[in-house]
């Protein structure tokens, strides 16, 4: 058997439906949107189209999906690849429409079902051996373009190809983190939660916590997202959290815990919530409520929302001054207060679960840490946890609290073995030894990657097959001296050394968010701006290949940086923007040049003669609004990358794909291009043009007085400067060119005002 998937269609335009419509169509798939009526699609589809964050890429990309009513475009079915049944969480329902997919489906078409814990087996059990054969479940997270996970349940009668299939097209296509589930109740990522979130609810409903003091402590501190407790359940619904636990509690005779979901005190808090429409944000309020400008958080014991009351435990101070989870948990986990005692029985509850539902719910403990840390965003799962805070410890801290973990993990704790990871390998309680995790092969982690040359902030690594990675790691890896250093070390041992060609890339949370505004533009900034600029022509120029990757935050130098790659391979979640104006800059490093070369010059070449205005006006409005992509494809269309450069959907296959870019230049003979008259300015009359627009904006309130003031010498540089008439210049020319404008802002005390307040408050000043 052999799939290829031309085709999808998701039936139900839902919060889920719509999600996974929007994100198929963000890998370039097709898709039919089904729903009962045209009107649900409809709105649906004006929905997805407005979300924030965004569901599409781009704009254009809502383009890819047709909506239709299931009863009037039914035999649409017929032609899809892959049909994503999104309806209802309802086992009739559900059935009834797997009986119509059966009848309509073309023969090898896969069927996946997207439930949130109804056994898969049990949704197809009435279906024809063929369709259970293509037949999977697959459980997205909300909302799918942007959460990580995918869990996917084969039932016995899925055949296996079909499993590796979709697991192989949900990581490299839909960019997921895949885990295979065994068809249990509520899968993974959802059995843990809802037993943890219960348990959670009816300890601090016994302990007479507030919902400023759960959330204070069930987020970051013990290494779990900002939305903690409360405010995740705001988010998530609370008829929706109230349904998964009550379907679940009856679907799990065995589970030794499963009295806590039907925990009065909790049930009485939901009911009494609900009846008053307290389900979260979807209906305006719920443990919180938004009043005007204010958050109101509510009282639990009197049900009526009040004014925040910041939690009064002196050690939340204390711990939140230690940098390193393991020990910052370790700290928490000692203190006799109201924190330590939360964060006790959320811990040594959620390691201690977790251990006694293997093998039940996974025979392995990867899938269990994959599935928490990528659907609910924890630092960590449950056994690297444990690892990082020492599990023999913890055994004997949960002991005194009466938690007891599974058998196995004291068995394994007796046999001398004290990690559940142990160098690249992890326990196996089947086995009772350690086995070698599976390594993915489009996977590349730079540590184990040989380090040619190191220094403070970036470090030339080798990833293989003669290909040389240059690697940021400064704090939001921003750009300084050392990583300037590096493009040159990197340049020379490139070109002196046996190698085909150089990866820009690196693991951290961003790419690159830009200069360092507090030390690096100390001394001299001409000189600083020059080397920075002489670092990136040396790239750009390189007798052999460059290739960056960036991904999330890519800002001001770090667009800079890529630009000069000779190729962007980019992950799809990319935030791309020359920002420089917000700080009273303009781009310095050669990112103005670049615009005039990537988006005007181009045009110019293939129509001499045209007016450039448009074009050069797009790249002010571009540069001068400081406009940020929301997703790598909207960089493109912003002019970042060109038609040659590549997206890659999943990030951690980014570095992979990256290096085969540089093998496939290198293989084709690379040649550097010709550094010769490469950039098309528009002279004096673009720029009196230019000038009249922005001077029309400044007068009619849509730019404050220096904003003005850059614009116009943004301006004067992409048209560059003084020049008379339209004509081709050397990128050098443009780079002086931006480099004199650059210095002479950067003596502007306006520009001074900008950069600190920044500084102080992460947000640009519009003086
Ligand atoms: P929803 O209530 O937002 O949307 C369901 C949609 O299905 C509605 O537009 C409804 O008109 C349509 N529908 C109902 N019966 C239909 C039928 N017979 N034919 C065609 N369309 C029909 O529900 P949501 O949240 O999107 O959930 C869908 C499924 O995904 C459920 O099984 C749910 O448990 C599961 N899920 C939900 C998550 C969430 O966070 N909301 C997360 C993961 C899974």
């Amino acid at each position: 058997m052999s799939f290829t998937i031309s085709r999808a269609v998701v039936i139900g335009s839902g919060t889920m439906g719509g999600g996974i419509a929007a994100h198929f169509a963000n890998a370039g798939i097709p898709v039919y949107l089904l729903d009962v009526t045209m009107e649900i699609v409809k709105a649906s589809f004006e929905r997805m189209k407005k979300n924030k964050p965004a569901a599409f890429h781009t704009p254009e990309t809502a383009a890819l999906v047709t909506i239709g009513a299931l009863d009037s475009h039914e035999q649409w079915i017929a032609e899809g690849d892959w049909i994503v049944e999104a309806i209802y969480e309802n086992m009739e329902a559900k059935r009834e429409l797997v009986a119509r997919i059966d009848r309509l489906r073309k023969p090898n078409s896969i069927v996946s079902s997207n439930t949130s814990g109804l056994p898969i087996h049990q949704i197809s059990a009435n279906a024809s051996p063929e369709f259970k054969k293509h037949f999977i479940g697959t459980h997205f997270f909300n909302p799918p373009r942007y959460m990580k996970l995918l869990e996917v349940i084969p039932t016995p009668d899925t055949a296996p190809e079909v499993t590796t299939f979709v697991r192989n097209f949900a990581e490299q296509r839909l960019g997921k983190g895949v885990v295979l589930c065994k068809d249990t109740p509520n899968f993974i990522a959802n059995r843990l939660a809802s037993v943890g979130g219960a348990s959670l609810s009816d300890y601090v409903l016994e302990h007479d916590y507030t919902v400023e003091e759960v959330d204070a402590i069930a987020g970051p501190l013990i290494g779990r997202p900002k939305t903690a407790a409360y405010r995740l359940q705001d988010l998530v619904g609370l008829d929706v959290a109230s349904a998964v636990a009550s379907n679940l509690y009856d679907l799990i005779p065995n589970d030794e815990s499963r009295e806590v979901l039907r925990s009065p005190r909790v049930e009485a808090l939901r009911k009494a919530q609900m009846d008053k429409g307290r389900l979260g944000d979807k209906t305006g309020q719920g443990f919180y409520k938004k009043d005007g400008k204010t958050i109101l958080s509510l009282d639990i014991k009197s049900g009526e929302y009040r004014e925040r009351i910041e939690p009064a435990i002196p050690s939340l101070a204390e711990a939140a001054k230690i940098k390193k989870l393991p020990e910052r948990l370790n700290f928490v986990l000692q203190q006799d207060d109201k924190a330590g005692a939360l964060a006790r029985h959320i811990v040594y509850d959620a390691l201690a679960y977790a251990s006694r539902r293997v093998p039940e719910i996974s025979d392995d403990l990867p899938s269990i840490d994959n599935a928490v840390r990528w659907g609910f965003s924890h630092d960590l799962g449950p056994f690297e946890l444990w690892d990082a805070i020492g599990v023999k410890q913890t055994v004997d801290a949960m002991s005194k609290h009466g938690v007891e973990p599974a058998p196995w993990v004291r068995e394994m704790l007796a046999a001398g073995h004290d990690t559940f990871y142990k160098n690249g390998s992890v326990y196996d309680p089947e086995s009772k030894s350690y086995v070698a995790i599976e390594k993915d092969a489009r996977q590349i982690s730079l540590a184990t990657c040989r380090v040619i040359k190191e220094n403070k902030g970036a470090s030339l690594r080798d990833l293989g097959d003669g290909v040389l990675c240059l690697e940021f790691h400064t704090k939001m890896n921003t750009l300084d001296e050392d990583i300037r250093a590096m493009f040159h070390t990197a340049v020379d041992e490139l070109e002196s050394g046996e190698w085909l060609g150089l990866v820009i890339g690196n693991e951290g949370s961003d790419f690159c968010v830009g200069a360092n505004l507090a030390g690096g533009l100390a001394g001299d900034p001409n000189a600083a701006v020059k080397g920075m600029q002489d670092a990136l022509m040396r790239v750009r120029f390189a007798a052999k290949p460059s290739v960056a990757a960036p991904f999330g935050r890519t800002l001001g130098g770090g667009v800079e940086v890529t630009m000069a790659a000779s190729r962007i391979v980019a992950a799809s979640e990319t935030y791309m923007g020359l920002v420089e104006v917000g700080v009273g800059l303009i781009p310095g490093a050669g990112g103005c040049k670049e615009m005039v070369r990537r988006v005007v010059s181009p045009e110019m070449k293939k129509t001499p003669g045209a007016d450039p205005l448009p074009f050069v006006q797009n790249v002010l409005q571009t540069v001068g609004a400081a406009n940020v992509s929301t997703s790598g494809e909207e960089a493109r269309s912003l002019g970042f990358l060109t038609d040659a450069d590549r997206v890659v959907m999943n990030r951690d296959h980014l570095l992979h794909e990256a290096k085969q870019e540089v093998l496939a230049l290198a293989a084709a003979g690379y040649a550097p291009p010709v550094n010769g008259e490469n950039c098309f300015i528009g002279g004096r009359d673009v720029l009196a043009a230019l000038k009249a627009g922005i001077h029309v904006l400044h007068q009619g309130g849509y730019m404050t007085d220096y904003d003005a003031v850059i614009s116009a010498k943004l301006a004067t540089v992409l048209c560059g400067g003084n020049l008379t008439s339209p004509q081709w210049v050397t990128e050098q020319f443009l780079l002086d060119l931006e480099r004199e404008v650059f210095v002479s802002l950067l003596g502007d005390q306006r520009t001074m005002d900008r950069i600190q307040h920044m500084l102080k408050t992460g947000k640009p000043l519009r003086n």
